[in-house]
């Protein structure tokens, strides 16, 4: 079993992190740097994918070689910026079925409410990876993990770019039995819910929408 909290600490994953961070950097810049990341990020929080082996033949001999077993990986978008993610590790794993999450927050009840969800059948015997570059609060990652076991997910991973002290002790709280893979821990949560130094709304820096 991964570990509940993996920071990659890898130099070309904190350089690329601080071109992300700098608010200089365009819409498209961010994109490439976000999907470059998600690859290696994705390298990480794949490495308990259940193997078996294939009888092959190489030019000179048989051989059982590795080769990754079971149903198809599902990958979850927490939509709109978990679709920054999507592409990257899909990239690596491109026979991953892919499904949706859409949360609002209710202003009143400052609950996340589901709009969408549709995800790959068979649910329960997938691994399933979430993808959604910010871990704030963890509000609306734990409530999108709610949604997915209901669906009948057991075996779940969390992918984000940033994550805030904040989240992740609200997503251990909530789903101790969800790794979560993670670029870096920030300081905190601000008032209004961004992660500091953070890098701003990334949804808005993806998409050029502020
Ligand atoms: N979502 C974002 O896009 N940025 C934050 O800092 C927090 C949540």
């Amino acid at each position: 079993m991964q570990e509940h909290l993996t920071v990659v600490d890898h130099p070309l994953v904190q350089h690329k992190l601080t071109l992300m961070r700098d608010k200089g950097a365009s819409s498209a810049e961010f994109r490439r740097l976000l999907h470059e990341i998600t690859l290696l990020l994705a390298y990480e929080i794949t490495r308990e994918m259940p193997m078996t082996t294939r009888a092959i033949e190489t030019p000179l001999e048989e051989m059982d070689a590795p080769i990754l077993a079971g149903k198809k990986l599902a990958l979850v978008s927490i939509l709109r910026a978990g679709n920054g993610m999507l592409d990257g590790v899909l990239e690596l794993v491109p026979s991953a079925r892919v499904g949706f999450v859409g949360l609002y927050r209710d202003e009143e009840t400052l609950k996340p409410v589901q709009y969408y969800f549709k995800v790959p059948e068979g649910m329960n015997d997938r691994m399933v990876i979430v993808v959604d570059p910010m871990l704030a609060t963890g509000n609306s990652s734990a409530a999108a993990i709610d949604l997915l076991k209901q669906a009948g997910a057991t075996d779940i991973r969390f992918l984000c770019l940033l994550a805030a002290p904040e989240g992740v002790a609200r997503m251990k709280e909530a789903h101790p039995d969800v790794p979560i893979v993670t670029a870096s821990v920030d300081r905190g949560l601000n008032s209004k819910g961004y992660i500091m130094p953070g890098l701003g709304d990334a949804g808005d820096r993806m998409f050029g929408t502020k």
